[in-house]
């Protein structure tokens, strides 16, 4: 069985120290042992204090962007051997703000999947439609697009750590969830992609995860359709308690 995974991500939000209260409490209230895969994704500068203070926990650490290059001359960046040194696990790469927002192409993503996977952490390929793609009924063709060229070049020996995250872009920050129907169709649509591309074994291990408005009364029935194997939190992961009771529903 895949276990399940939820992930919090806090976007440009909390201050050093707000990020250090944030996980402390945290800490404090999954401190039992847990089913569930808990990562949280603090900005850059937070992810150093946020390892420290979660020193002895359960509870990993994600970083919310990571640069395609190695190192070097690239001001403003932040490599993935920066990220592994302060204990990442898990690495967003693709979320729709950053492909809308800092125009980040599927060719740049593959670059930092590349990346990712070289320094050994998850990397959590974000895909999803616009509203007008879904309007237009493009939404498989479009993502079977995303899925191509993020992973153009890749075998499936490598993608042994690939965690896929479905979140619909009309469904973030917006409080509009997509049906779990909705969802769920997707999910199989996408894991009949890996089972084709590469394998059915290759299909059953890989996570996928949605995102997009998900909520402490939505979490469970989103978590209980059959391919939703964790969920990725935006808004409701800024709130200790909101985002322990997301977990809970993992359980
Ligand atoms: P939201 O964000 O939960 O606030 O909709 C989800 C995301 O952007 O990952």
């Amino acid at each position: 069985m895949r276990k399940k995974i939820v992930i919090g991500n806090w976007k440009m939000n909390k201050t050093v120290s707000e990020s250090i209260r944030m996980v402390t409490e945290l800490k404090n209230l999954l401190s039992g042992k847990q089913d569930a895969e808990i990562v949280v994704v603090p900005p850059f500068v937070s992810l150093h204090p946020c390892e420290i203070a979660l020193h002895e926990s359960s509870i990993m650490l994600g970083a919310q962007n990571v640069s395609a290059f190695d190192h070097g001359a690239y001001t403003g960046e932040v490599s993935a051997a920066m990220l592994l040194d302060v204990q990442c696990e898990y690495v967003l790469v693709g979320h729709s703000e950053r492909r809308e927002i800092f125009d980040e192409s599927n060719q740049t993503l593959n670059q930092k999947l590349k990346q990712v996977l070289e320094y050994e952490m998850r990397p959590v390929l974000c895909i999803g439609e616009s509203a007008l793609t879904r309007k237009a009924t493009k939404t498989f063709d479009f993502l079977q697009t995303q899925l191509q060229e993020c992973l153009r070049g890749f075998v499936e020996d490598d993608l042994d750590a690939l965690v896929i995250a479905y979140e619909p872009i009309w469904a973030i920050g917006t409080g509009d969830t997509a049906e779990p129907g909705q969802i769920q169709e997707v999910h199989q649509f996408i894991r009949d992609y890996l089972e084709k591309q590469y394998s059915k074994a290759m299909a059953n291990m890989t996570p996928i995860l949605y995102g997009g408005s998900v909520n402490q009364g939505n979490a469970d029935v989103i978590m209980k359709q059959k391919d939703v194997d964790g969920v990725l939190v935006g808004g409701a992961s800024l709130d200790a308690e909101h985002f322990v009771s997301i977990v809970q529903h993992a359980q």
